[in-house]
This record gives C-alpha cells, structure tokens and sequence, in this order.
C-alpha cells in the first residue's frame, strides 16, 4: 500500500445507488424552494402544506471557482409529481453564459432538458451509462419520469462558470414535460414568459 500525503488531488466516493459521497454534506433542495416553477402552482402549495419533503439535493465541492478548475458533483433527483408534471431540478444558465457541462447518468431514468437564449430547445433521455453533453450557453435540467427511483448523475463544468438561476426562476423553460397517460410528453410551458 503507498502511504502518500494527497494535498491538491481529491478522490470522493459516490455511492451508485443512492448517489450519496459520506462525509461531504451536499446541498439539498425543498419541494418549497420550488413554488412559481410548476404548471400547477396550487398543487404545489398544497403538496407543500401538506409535507415539505425534499425534492432534490447535490454537491458544490470545495473545488476553487477559478479559471482551470472543475466542479464536479452528484445531483439526486428524487421521484414524484406535481399534479401531472414530472420532479425536477430548478435548472439554471452559467453566470458565464458560454461554457459547456457533462453528465453521466448512473441510476434512473429521465430526461436532460436544454434551452439557449436563441429559444432552441434540446432534449436527452438519461438512463445509466448515458453521459450527455451539454453544449455551452444552454441552461439544463433534470427530470426524474421514474415513479419509484432516483435519477442519479454525475456532472461536470467549468468551476468558475457560477449560476444564473433567476433567469429560469423568473422565464421558465419554454417546454415542459408531463405525464399524459402513463407516458411522458413535451409540450408549450403555458407559463413561459
Ligand atoms: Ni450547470
């Protein structure tokens, strides 16, 4: 066995089943933290009211957030429904608006939601094994379409990129996805501005 000091690499375990790395705290998401961003506003409210239970949760290392550096986590996308419309992350655009992020899908399936400022919208199925690319200037999201698992990937960007989340939370993506018997569909967000 090499007995080595490590003082700049890093090696984290990330559980595969549960998407958690023990000892790193990550950061967690509550079903309240997502009120304006569902069709169903009053749905939420009620769910809400209810249980504020966690919808999702992921990690921001202690990676520098300076220029050759990379941020890399887990995100854990638990499943679940508001009303019709499927669980997902709040989703975001880079503060840096022109650079890219990778995932890899390790449990799950759902889908990889993308938009650019120009209104294209991209979209991936995410099932393990599948690593998507997400080309620069696209804000992203997850969509969990499992009624039982968690959706589990692995990202990585650039760690200086930041996060613009108020453009999302303020527009909406243009699409969204629901569950239309059984099955998921794509369609017009009618609350996009
Ligand atoms: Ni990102």
């Amino acid at each position: 066995m090499i007995i080595m000091e490590m003082k700049n690499s890093r090696a984290i375990k990330f559980n595969l089943n549960n998407g958690l790395a023990s000892n790193v705290e990550s950061t967690k998401r509550m079903l309240s933290e997502m009120e304006g961003m569902y069709r169903d506003n009053e749905t939420l409210k009620e769910m809400i009211k209810e249980k504020n239970i966690l919808i999702y949760e992921f990690y921001q290392l202690d990676i520098p957030k300076e220029e050759g550096h990379l941020a890399y986590g887990t995100t854990i996308l638990y499943p679940g429904k508001v009303g019709n419309e499927y669980f997902m992350t709040k989703g975001h655009f880079h503060s840096i608006l022109n650079t890219a992020e990778v995932y890899y899908c390790l449990r799950g399936h759902g889908y990889l939601l993308m938009e650019n400022p120009e209104g294209n919208t991209e979209i991936q199925e995410m099932t393990p094994g599948i690593s998507v690319y997400v080309p620069p200037k696209y804000a992203h999201r997850t969509i969990n379409i499992s009624d039982k698992e968690p959706l589990i990937s692995f990202f990585a960007f650039r760690a200086d990129a930041g996060h613009d989340y108020k453009t999302i939370e303020t527009k909406g993506f243009r699409k969204i996805i629901i569950e239309n018997n059984g099955s998921p569909i794509i369609m017009d967000n009618p609350k996009w501005k």
